[in-house]
């Protein structure tokens, strides 16, 4: 088992990863509690394969629980899916110092931590996530949030976690799209500061796709490692170095709004094209060359993730795609800040280029 810590004072967890981790949980939850019970959160994929491991291995320390399992997909992180859920807590007899489990990925981690930052002002939640993008992203780093008519992620908190647990077997069940999807968030930790990362992804990306299960762990443990330095440096996204992570987010963004947040184009597969296209705008602009621009769509095509507007299912010009990034929430006086890149590893935030060229520089793309 490794152990990385995200130091934040006194709000510090520890991250634990190892294969099989999630049964013997019962031994690193079991100090947390101040009585011995907790409440599960999963949906019903999940459940299908963890919840009873998960359960069991809390029995074996003496740790009584509770589950509630909630219906997969994007759409149960609502304001029906939280009223659902608080209210489940709330009937459980949830105290604050109690600590949830959230079992399954981003969108159940997302929730219960954001479930967790209200009910009753406030109790503790423990994250263990099991797809690739919440191994690697989600489930460190604090940021909760459901989705609303208005947009993704427009409502939510800033709300730590106590502890994360990820067991990389988990992934043996993940449908091979959605493992796709998460490992373009490995990537990008990459790109954003880290040129010797992304050629280990270039030589290992395949081989931890198709299931090498120390490739697997090596990736996850360099990207949490990256991400929990970053939330460390900056929790609150209030100077530009958490901001960094949305690298290929801005472009995905527009990517997610126009084929609908659906099925069409999975959240790791916008980032994927928006990162292909954020190297393809900086090195339109001579901040990068075309290249290290080539190499990263390269390597997403190999991994079979969509590398621009063609392969991402997106047939639109670049003033639509333009106005879809005008509502990202990251839009600040009017301009929003861009994560463009000086080349391989040298991300840097700019609200340099105005929309209008931002615009331009997809009508081309359309069309290419
Ligand atoms: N809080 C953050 O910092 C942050 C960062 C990135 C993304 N997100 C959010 O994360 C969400 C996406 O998360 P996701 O990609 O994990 O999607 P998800 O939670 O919808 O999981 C994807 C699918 O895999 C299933 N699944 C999960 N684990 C499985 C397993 N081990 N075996 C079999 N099936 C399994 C789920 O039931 C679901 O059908 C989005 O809502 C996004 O906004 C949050
Ligand atoms: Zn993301």
């Amino acid at each position: 088992m490794e152990q990385l810590t995200v130091d934040l004072g006194a709000r510090s967890y520890p991250i634990l990863i190892g294969d099989g981790l999630i049964r013997s949980i019962g031994e690193h939850v079991a100090p947390l509690l101040k009585r011995p019970r907790t409440m599960i959160v999963t949906d019903t994929h999940v459940a299908d394969h963890y919840l009873v491991p998960l359960g069991t291995a809390l029995a074996m320390e003496n740790i009584s629980f509770s589950s509630f399992v909630l219906e997969p997909g994007e759409a149960t992180k609502s304001w029906a899916g939280l009223a659902r859920l608080t209210d489940w807590l709330i009937g459980e007899g949830v105290e604050r110092s109690d600590h949830v489990i959230a079992l399954g990925g981003g969108v159940i981690g997302d929730l219960v931590g954001f479930a967790c930052s209200i009910v009753k002002r406030g109790c503790h939640f423990i994250q263990v996530p099991t797809t690739l993008l919440a191994q690697v992203d989600s489930s460190v780093g604090g940021k909760t949030a459901i989705n609303v008519a208005a947009g993704k992620n427009m409502i939510g908190a800033f709300h730590q976690p106590a502890l994360v647990v990820i067991d990389p077997a988990t992934l043996a069940t993940l449908p091979r799209r959605d493992l796709a999807a998460g490992y373009a968030e490995v990537i990008k930790y990459g790109l954003i500061d880290d040129a010797d990362f992304f050629a280990w992804c270039e030589a290992h990306g395949e081989a931890l796709l198709a299931g090498d299960s120390a490739a697997r762990h090596k990736a996850i443990a360099h990207s949490v490692a990256a991400k929990a330095r970053i939330v460390a440096a900056d929790e609150r996204e209030t100077q530009d170095i958490r901001a960094l992570l949305n690298l290929g987010h801005s472009f995905g963004h527009a990517l997610e709004a126009e084929t609908g947040y659906s099925d069409r184009l999975l959240h790791g597969e916008a980032v994927a094209a928006g990162m292909a296209l954020a190297h393809r705008f900086s090195a339109a602009q001579g901040l990068c060359s075309a290249a290290d621009a080539d190499r990263v769509a390269a390597h997403l095509a190999v991994v079979g993730l969509p590398h621009d507007l063609a392969s991402a299912g997106v047939d639109a010009d670049g003033a639509t795609l333009a106005a879809h990034m005008a509502h990202d929430k990251k839009v600040r006086g009017g301009k929003l800040p861009l994560i463009l890149t000086r080349g391989i590893g040298r991300s840097f935030v700019t609200d340099e280029f105005g929309l209008d060229v931002v615009a331009a520089f997809l009508d081309g793309e359309q069309h290419r």
